[in-house]
């Protein structure tokens, strides 16, 4: 390696806690697999040795449907893999479609698809922020959502924080900044460590207060909750997402989708109104400045939503089941769980780097693929094994899951 790479590397692994991750690579099998095969939620990970996969965010499991490929294969013939006008210029037809489906799922005037929900953050909070606009930043928000705050600042927008629910803290940010015309409180619809939800009644009733807007980054709970909730299915129907799961109105609110999750595609949309789709058009750069969607992304998210008509509240109610099963089956091993929603990320906590990396172990050894999740992924103390389920694992796979933290119980007992 010569100096200059040297350096960079060096420099970085002494000042930035990420670090904690890269040291980690060197501990544990649980990292950088590479599927050699898979078989359902099974995956070959080297010659003889299979892990049951609880780390996919395929919540739906329709990467695993077999009515996809005929209809993505169809696609491509149409429209070749990658038509890859910038959207300014050109999209294919296909994204109308789309565009149109999704808001009639979710209940808005209008979409507007872009490849992934990162660049769409950062793109429209930028785009919304301008050059004096004021962020209220859930602090327990997602990365992405930060880092495009980072980006609306240097440009002179100004971020301020406060602790996820803390509301006597929003309001008083609120007050503080009420003379600015442009406010956007920033939020997860579904928290991708928790699995709590946002108290979106809550925090639009603060933004109509003081004339600001909720950006909702709903990239977990696009496809798993849904409208009406009920006794048979907690999490509502349809999937069609969290503002739809209270029952409100999109007023005041920038409703983000993402479909890597529960769609199984690279794709992601804003829910928004005509006017504001066409303002994005000209403001938020990923528009002009990045590719598109390949079209087998496109056409698997139109298969999906097919499906999801036809058997979608039938695999939400499935992977409630599964999830619940998996949080008892835990709980009464005697571990802290993380749930509060029956939401399908179950997060597990160790509380120690070196614990953490010992059970993960552990795991691997016992068939189970998690998400090892150390500082600074999560608070110090939190460190944790992060479950996610999906409605294409099965009742004896999540059996597999608890008995291996049987194993785990076993090992800190010790
Ligand atoms: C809350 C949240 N937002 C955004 C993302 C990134 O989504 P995408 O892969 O569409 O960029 C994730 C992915 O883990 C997420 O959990």
């Amino acid at each position: 390696m010569d100096k200059a790479q040297k350096q960079i590397i060096d420099i970085n692994m002494e000042e930035n806690r990420r670090s904690e991750i890269r040291k980690i690579f060197d501990r544990t099998p649980m990292y950088n697999l590479s599927a050699l095969e898979i078989d359902g939620r099974k995956i070959r990970v080297s010659k003889n040795h299979w892990v049951i996969d609880f780390a996919s965010c395929n919540y739906l499991g329709l990467d695993l449907d077999p009515e996809m490929d005929d209809d993505v294969s169809s696609n491509i013939k149409k429209w070749g893999v990658h038509p890859s006008w910038c959207r300014l210029v050109a999209s294919p037809e296909i994204y109308d479609e789309l565009e149109r489906k999704l808001a009639e799922l979710i209940g808005t005037e209008t979409t507007l698809i872009l490849p992934t929900v990162t660049l769409i953050s950062i793109g429209v909070i930028p785009a919304l922020m301008g050059k004096s606009g004021v962020m209220f930043l859930d602090k327990s928000a997602h990365e992405t959502m930060y880092e495009a705050g980072k980006i609306a600042r240097d440009s002179g927008a100004e971020l301020e924080s406060y602790k996820q629910d803390d509301f006597a803290t929003l309001e008083d940010l609120l007050i503080k900044h009420k003379n600015n015309p442009r406010k956007l409180i920033i939020v997860d619809g579904v928290y991708s460590m928790t699995g709590d939800y946002a108290d979106l009644p809550k925090l639009v009733e603060l933004a109509k207060k003081y004339d600001a807007m909720v950006y909702v980054d709903d990239a977990h709970g696009f496809g798993v909750v849904g409208e009406k909730p009920d006794e048979r299915n907690p999490q509502g129907y349809k999937g069609n997402g969290v503002v739809k799961y209270y029952g409100m109105s999109y007023d005041n609110i920038i409703y983000v989708g993402g479909c890597s999750k529960a769609y199984s595609s690279l794709a992601a949309f804003i829910g928004c109104t005509n006017e504001m789709k066409k303002f994005l058009e000209a403001f938020a750069t990923p528009y002009d400045l990045s590719g598109p969607c390949p079209t087998a992304s496109l056409a698997t998210m139109l298969k999906g939503l097919e499906i999801n008509e036809k058997r979608g509240d039938e695999y939400r109610e499935k992977l409630w089941k599964l999830t619940e099963r998996a949080i008892d089956g835990i709980r009464k091993l005697g571990f802290t769980v993380i749930n509060k929603t029956g939401f399908p990320i179950v997060s597990v906590v160790i509380g120690d780097t070196d614990k953490l990396i010992d059970t993960a172990n552990i795991l691997y050894e016992k068939g189970i693929l998690v998400t090892v999740a150390p500082f600074p992924m999560v608070k110090r103390g939190e460190e944790c094994h992060r479950i996610t389920l999906t409605s294409a694992n099965t009742e004896q796979e999540v059996d597999q899951l608890i008995g291996a933290f049987a194993e785990i119980k076993k090992y800190l007992e010790k």
